[in-house]
C-alpha cells in the first residue's frame, strides 16, 4: 500500500523478499521498514504515523537543529550545543539528565510506536515521559509523547534529528538554526555497524562483508547515506546552516566551538569554552554513558551486553582512523567505489585521518 505524506513524498513498505531478507539479518527489526521516494529513504514503518506532523511541526527561532546521517557525531554536538547554551560554566544540576533527555530526539516516538512501546512506558522513572505529564496534561501518549513534549518544552530547544532536508519543514533553514554533522563513510560504518549489534531492536547477525553490502546498496536505517550528506552540504552557503565535520571537531576543537560561538551567538569566554570542551570530552562523555533517559535495566535489555563487554557500548572509540583497524581492503575498495559513483562533482572531501 503506498501512502501519500504531506511532505510530498510516497512511502512504500519494502517488497516480500526484501523484508524477509531483512529480517533474517536483522531480526530485531520487527516493525518493518518503508521507502520513501523520491530519495529511498528507509525509515521503521511507524514513521508514518508521524511523518506528517514533523513536517508541519512549528521550530522556534531560538531552536537549534543537529542533524545528521547516523553515526556522524550526533550526541557528541549536542552534548556541545546544549552546554554552550544551558550550562557554559558547567555548573547545571540539569545536565545530570541524559543527553537526549536535554536535547530531544525529534522523530524518536517512530521507535516508541512499535516494539519498544511497552517497555519504554513501563519505565516510571524516565524523565522525559514525566516531562510528557506535566507539559502535556490530558494528551494521548499515542499521538506521540516526544512530539507533544518538544512542542510544549519551554526555552532553546536543540534538537536531535537523523531525518533528511526534505523530510522536514520547507522553512526550516529559514525560521531556525541547523547544525548539519557529516563523518567520512568509513569511520560511519564502522560505527554504525557496532550501533546495529548493540541494538537488541536491530541485531545485526552477519559480518562485515554482508554490512557493507546493506551500507553500499542503500538499504539501512535514514539512508541513503550519500544523499543525507548531499542534502545537507548543497545548502552550506544558507546563513541559517552550519556544517561541521567529526575529524575536524576531533582535529581542533577550539577552533569549532569558536566558529559555534559565532553562529549560536551564545558569546562565550575562552575559558566557558575549554570548559565546555573538557565536559564534552570522548573520555567525559563515556565516563557519564548518558545518551538515552533510560534506567540501568531496561540499557541492559536494549543493549547487548555481550558485544558491549567485548567491544564497548554506544561511546566506543571516537576515533578518526579506526576503519584501519577493522575493513579488509575488499571492504574498503567497495566503500571507494561507492564513494566515487556518489561524490564526485560535490565538492566535498572528507578526512581519513588527522
Ligand atoms: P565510534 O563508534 O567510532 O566510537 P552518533 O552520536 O551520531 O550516534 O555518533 C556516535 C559516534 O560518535 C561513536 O563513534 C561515538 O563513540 C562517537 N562519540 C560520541 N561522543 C564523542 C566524543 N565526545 N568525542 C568523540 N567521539 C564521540
Amino acid at each position: 500500500m503506498t501512502t501519500q505524506l504531506k511532505s510530498g513524498h510516497t512511502a512504500e513498505p519494502l517488497s516480500d523478499e526484501e523484508s524477509a531478507r531483512i529480517l533474517k539479518d536483522f531480526p530485531g527489526q520487527v516493525d518493518g521498514l518503508v521507502r520513501v521516494q523520491p530519495g529511498g529513504w528507509i525509515l521503521p514503518t511507524p514513521y508514518l504515523e508521524i511523518a506528517d506532523k514533523i513536517y508541519d511541526f512549528k521550530f522556534h527561532e531560538s531552536d537549534v537543529v543537529v542533524m545528521t546521517h547516523p553515526k556522524c557525531g550526533t550526541t557528541w554536538t549536542q552534548e556541545i550545543l546544549w552546554n554552550m547554551v544551558h550550562n557554559p560554566n558547567i555548573d547545571s544540576p540539569a545536565a545530570e539528565e541524559a543527553v537526549n533527555g536535554r536535547s530531544p530526539y525529534l522523530e524518536v516516538d517512530m521507535f516508541f510506536m512499535g516494539k519498544m512501546k511497552e517497555m519504554i512506558l513501563s519505565d516510571t522513572s524516565n524523565p522525559m515521559l514525566k516531562q510528557f505529564a506535566e507539559l502535556c496534561p490530558g494528551a494521548n501518549p499515542a499521538d506521540g509523547i516526544e512530539i507533544q513534549r518538544v512542542a510544549a518544552m519551554p526555552g532553546i530547544r536543540i534538537f536531535k534529528t537523523h531525518l533528511t532536508f526534505p523530510l522536514l519543514p520547507p522553512d526550516l533553514l529559514d525560521t531556525t538554526k541547523v547544525v548539519y554533522v557529516g563523518r567520512n563513510p568509513k569511520d560511519m560504518c564502522i560505527s554504525y555497524n557496532h550501533h546495529y549489534r548493540i541494538s537488541r531492536t536491530l541485531d545485526f547477525q552477519g559480518d562485515m562483508d554482508l554490512f557493507v553490502d546493506y551500507l553500499t546498496n542503500d538499504e539501512l536505517l535514514y539512508g541513503p547515506y550519500w544523499d543525507h550528506i548531499k542534502e545537507g552540504w548543497k545548502r552550506r552557503d544558507h546563513p541559517g546552516l552550519y556544517v561541521l565535520f567529526f575529524e575536524n571537531l576531533k582535529a581542533d576543537p577550539m577552533a569549532e566551538v569558536r566558529e559555534l560561538d559565532k553562529f549560536l551567538d551564545t558569546d562565550l569566554t575562552e575559558e566557558q569554552m575549554t570548559k565546555v570542551i573538557e565536559h564534552t570530552s570522548f573520555d567525559k562523555m563515556k565516563a557519564r554513558d548518558a545518551f538515552f533517559p533510560m534506567n540501568e535495566e531496561m540499557k541492559k535489555k536494549i543493549m547487548n551486553q555481550e558485544v558491549v563487554q567485548k567491544e564497548g557500548g554506544f561511546f566506543r572509540k571516537g576515533q578518526v582512523g579506526d576503519f584501519k583497524n577493522k575493513l579488509t581492503p575488499a571492504q574498503e575498495s567497495k566503500i571507494d567505489a561507492w564513494t566515487k559513483m556518489n561524490a564526485e562533482g560535490m565538492g566535498i572531501e572528507f578526512k581519513y585521518s588527522i
